[in-house]
């Protein structure tokens, strides 16, 4: 999350996700799976802005951004948005009834697995958290994004992390970060209810061991057989795009490829931004109808709380 704060609005750049595996263990009586995920934030984002309003009302806009072709991305602007629900958890917790202006820059792909709705959650509580003055801590935070849905803890810190539980125990891994990525999003998007339905647990799971150590050690190379994804089977028989994609991609000149989270996107590593970009035009020329992206993960940030607390410190010297 990269922030930007002035008197009294914020805007936040919210990143996407990719899982780099995603181990299934199990169905639990809740109706949720246990998972072992490895997730890392990517450097493609929506921006966010917050200002509160005198009333009580939360009002969601759609700010198309100057470079997007074809209009905005299609989202929910009521109360079923996420970046809503986040913002009256905040109230309800810090006893308020102030409103929020909201507006949303949307560049990452819906039902494309790569989390963009949980990240603007995860902004919005950190947003609302600062401009309603409260001073709720990380742990605080974690607490309501759990409520929010699974991935939205991870978004809070991001990086790149071992996620456990439905996915919202959240542990740092170190890593290197400005790892090159291609992410291609098919025209048709996948439900993540539907594909964790279609999925069956691992009878003898996968381990993430391998992947975290060569993580810490910044070996590319040996990433090809340590990545997985236990969902990508359930999701190519849903659309042959995972099919399709993956094919291109093992003609392309990659470390390693897979699909992110519940699909439909579809994404590979690269040694350097080089072969990315060259693999991005490649992918664009053979899918037309698809949307591709370059991009590199992330390192962690502070808890944003605290980050708030050194932005405005810079601004006030
Ligand atoms: O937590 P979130 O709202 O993002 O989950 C969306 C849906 O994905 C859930 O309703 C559930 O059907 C499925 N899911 C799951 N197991 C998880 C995470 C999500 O079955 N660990």
């Amino acid at each position: 999350m990269r922030i930007r704060l002035s008197r009294n609005q914020i805007e936040l750049l919210t990143p996407a996700k990719v899982n780099l595996f995603l181990e299934v263990l199990g169905r639990r009586e809740d109706g949720f799976h246990e998972l072992e995920t490895i997730m890392s934030s990517v450097s493609l984002f929506d921006t966010l802005r917050f200002k509160p309003r005198a009333d009580s009302e939360i009002v969601l806009r759609n700010k198309p951004s100057a470079t997007q072709r074809g209009g905005s991305m299609e989202i929910p602007l009521d109360e079923s948005n996420l970046i809503y629900h986040a913002i009256d958890k905040i109230r309800a917790r810090l006893n308020t009834s102030n409103g929020m202006d909201v507006w949303v820059t949307k560049r990452i792909p819906v039902r494309a697995g790569l989390g963009g709705a949980s990240s603007n959650a995860a902004g919005a509580l950190v947003a609302a958290n600062h401009l309603y003055k409260g001073k709720l801590g990380l742990n605080e935070l974690r607490a309501i994004a759990s409520e929010l849905g699974s991935d939205v803890p991870f978004f809070l810190t991001g990086g790149m992390a071992k996620c456990t539980g439905r996915g919202e125990h959240v542990t740092s891994v170190h890593s290197k970060s400005g790892i090159s990525m291609v992410l291609a999003k098919p025209p048709v998007g996948l439900s993540t209810a539907k594909v964790f339905g279609r999925c069956r647990p691992a009878n003898c799971p996968t381990q993430s061991n391998g992947l975290v150590k060569e993580l810490s050690r910044g070996k590319l190379s040996l990433f090809g057989k340590l990545i997985f994804n236990r969902l990508e089977e359930a999701a190519s028989e849903m659309t042959e795009w995972i099919d399709r994609l993956k094919s291109t991609f093992t003609r392309l000149n990659c470390v390693s490829h897979q699909m992110s989270g519940s699909g439909s996107t579809y994404f590979g590593i690269f040694s350097n931004r080089v072969s990315a970009l060259r693999a991005a035009n490649c992918l664009s020329n053979q899918h037309s109808d698809a949307s591709i992206f370059t991009c590199e993960t992330l390192s962690c940030f502070l808890p944003a709380f605290l980050s708030f607390e050194a932005a405005e410190k810079r601004s006030t010297t």
